[in-house]
């Protein structure tokens, strides 16, 4: 008896043995792995600086940033200017702090401003952890997004939309050939249920056809805490040339997007925010094409212009983008069979008004002959509108707007 009670608690050890070994292999393969995936985003950088919201800023020579990676890069003569603005003036990449503030609209700055900026020469990043890589369900799927999630308004498919679980509230345009987009929107920090749902805020650039060769351009605020780890609202940018399949990422978290500016660090925290009842602040957000390179130039407030994804990434957008959207998405992943309370925009819907629902105002296209003007015929779209809504506005203020968003689950959203 005792033989044999000694014999099974032996095999019991040399299991756990052999499982202990096992995990010990697949973890440090696993180490390896995110530790190559962090060294392909996290730069040698030539100065620091710590956030206070916890995020580490790599000051990196602008030379080596992530977008020099790229095979078809290896050669490319970096742009530090477009040729072209469509607003006409040539705008100087400058250091806007050191002007003298007009008074007016409250201007929005990064959080990490605190602490420090970085040299010229250099442009901050917004280090990599190894638990942002580790939060993502495989290494490769980090900074990357999961499904198509482009609305597609024409087509709307209940289904389909509640499959993806993607919700959206929008305003758009189609029918021309479009050469950029712009627009002011009001910043939040909407509340997000479950880490593995986000709530963002932008414009589409958009060419192809939606299944599998859509060319996208992104750029807003968003809030996601599988992606960043918290719920701070963040300045974002992404890009897809093949409908989110193979290309593609958020920020600078692949090789594509190449950065001029060494104010403004994508992914970084928007600070200070909107409130309910309180203080309104706005960024403005210009997509455009330069018509003598192709490439497609964003620039962030009044002063930064940020940098380019030149043209040979796309393949439509290489020509013209043929839709152009703005408004909100939220993913609504129903994890308790009720819809999600995760907020779109403010939180609150569009009726609610000025100091209280999120707005995009001055919405513009840039139109063939590189000019910024009112879109016309724009069009509406939203899937479950007593969930999230949408409401178009015109007057002279405001130029075209609308007011957007919702509080997701309410006694009309089950
Ligand atoms: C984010 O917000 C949710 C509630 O909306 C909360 O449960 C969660 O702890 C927050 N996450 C972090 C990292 O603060």
């Amino acid at each position: 008896m005792v033989t044999m009670k000694h014999k099974m608690l032996s095999d019991f050890v040399l299991v756990l043995m052999i499982m202990a070994s096992y995990c010990h292999a697949h973890n440090s393969k696993q180490k390896l792995e995110v530790k190559k995936h962090l060294n392909s985003f996290n730069k040698p950088a030539h100065k620091s600086i710590k956030s206070p919201d916890g995020d580490t800023i790599d000051c990196v020579d602008i030379s080596k940033q992530p977008a020099f990676d790229h095979p078809s890069l290896k050669n490319h003569r970096i742009q530090m200017r477009p040729n072209y603005h469509p607003e006409g003036l040539f705008r100087e990449i400058k250091m806007p702090f050191l002007k003298s503030r007009k008074k007016g609209p409250k201007t929005i700055t990064q959080l990490w401003h605190k602490n420090g900026r970085c040299p010229e020469g250099t442009i901050p990043v917004r280090r990599t952890k190894e638990e942002d890589v580790l939060r993502a369900s495989s290494i490769k799927s980090y900074g990357k997004k999961k499904f198509t999630s482009v609305p597609k308004p024409k087509s709307a498919d209940p289904d389909l939309i509640s499959q993806s679980g993607h919700q959206h509230a929008i305003a758009y345009v189609e029918g021309d050939q479009y050469f950029g987009a712009k627009a002011t929107l009001n910043v939040w920090e909407p509340k997000i249920q479950q880490p593995n749902e986000f709530s963002l805020s932008q414009i589409w650039i958009l060419g192809g056809s939606f299944d599998s060769d859509l060319n996208s351009i992104e750029a807003g605020w968003q809030v996601s805490p599988d992606l960043y780890g918290d719920n701070n609202t963040r300045l974002f940018t992404y890009w897809t040339s093949d409908a989110y399949q193979a290309t593609g990422c958020y920020n600078l978290l692949c090789s594509g997007f190449i950065q001029v500016n060494n104010e403004i660090a994508m992914g970084a925290s928007i600070s200070p925010l909107s409130g309910y009842h309180g203080s309104q602040y706005d960024i403005n957000i210009l997509v455009w094409k330069d018509p003598k390179e192709g490439n497609w130039w964003m620039q962030f407030g009044n002063d930064y212009v940020i940098g380019y994804w030149p043209a040979f990434l796309f393949s439509y957008l290489a020509d013209s983008a043929l839709m152009i959207e703005w408004g909100g998405e939220v993913i609504n992943s129903q994890s308790d069979g009720h819809h999600t309370t995760t907020q779109m925009g403010s939180g609150h819907f569009p009726e609610e008004g000025f100091g209280k629902s999120s707005y995009f105002k001055n919405i513009q296209v840039v139109d063939s002959s590189n000019n910024l003007r009112a879109p016309e015929d724009i069009n509406t779209f939203t899937e479950q509108s007593n969930c999230y809504d949408i409401q178009l506005g015109k007057n002279s203020e405001w130029g075209s707007y609308f007011y957007y968003g919702g509080p997701g689950r309410n006694q009309n959203c089950p």
